[in-house]
């Protein structure tokens, strides 16, 4: 999990990551592989996927397109019914909702749709940037619930957070931004302990 005030470069990090756009210096890897150069859909293809802020759906196409959109590579492609009905089964939503324009969704149903197309290009390591943006209490709660059932199904998961309770409540390990870099990092549950942690972002 990474936490970190406005304006600290998270989304930066997670979009350079993706191949959304190219770093200026420094090099990534990604399960031994060098990614720096690779473009987006090529970063995919390995495994590694992104659902952007607000699950940035393609608006004038139905839920169902969008879901087969994220299987746009030639793997997931051949396994794309089978994908849908597993993601399907996992936010029921998505299934009733299928024939709909996504322009017409919710910020939390959007946020499943985000979630739902990033897992039908059958991730290993799964980013999400603020999945609790703009959500009631009640779906951020069922959204960490997701989270963790990702995680229970081996995805790794890395997620980009300002509800930092519930993120440090999920996530193994945390990792604090500040101007682009990395200041803190530990085990989740050993930050929550932390002097700077507890003042400047739980307000304790
Ligand atoms: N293309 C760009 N040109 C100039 N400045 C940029 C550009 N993209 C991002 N920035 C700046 O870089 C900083 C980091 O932006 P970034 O979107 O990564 O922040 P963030 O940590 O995700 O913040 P938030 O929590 O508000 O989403 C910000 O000050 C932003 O204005
Ligand atoms: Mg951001």
């Amino acid at each position: 999990m990474s936490l970190g005030n406005n304006g600290a470069g998270k989304t930066t990090i997670l979009n350079a990551v993706a191949g959304l756009i190219r770093s200026a210096s420094g090099s990534m890897r990604f399960l031994n592989k060098e990614i720096t150069r690779l473009p987006a859909y090529e970063i995919v293809r390995l495994g590694l996927s992104l659902v952007r802020e607000g699950g940035k759906p393609f608006t004038e196409m139905t839920v169902h397109e969008n879901l087969l959109m994220g299987a746009y590579a030639p793997v997931p492609w051949k396994r794309k019914e089978e994908t849908v009905k597993r993601v399907e089964a996992f936010f029921p939503l998505l299934k009733q909702r299928a024939q709909q324009l996504a322009r017409t969704l919710s910020g939390g149903e959007r946020q499943m749709l985000g979630m739902g197309r990033s897992l039908m290009s059958t991730p290993t390591l799964c980013m999400f940037d603020e999945p609790s943006y703009g959500l009631a209490p009640i779906m951020v709660k069922k959204l960490f619930k997701y989270i963790q059932a990702l995680k229970e199904q081996g995805i790794t998961i890395l997620v980009v957070e300002q509800n930092i309770r519930h993120a440090l409540d999920v996530a193994d390990r945390a990792y604090v931004l500040e101007n682009g870099r990395i200041v803190l990092e530990g085990k989740s549950s050993e930050l929550i302990e932390n002097d700077h942690i507890q003042k400047v972002y739980l307000g304790l």
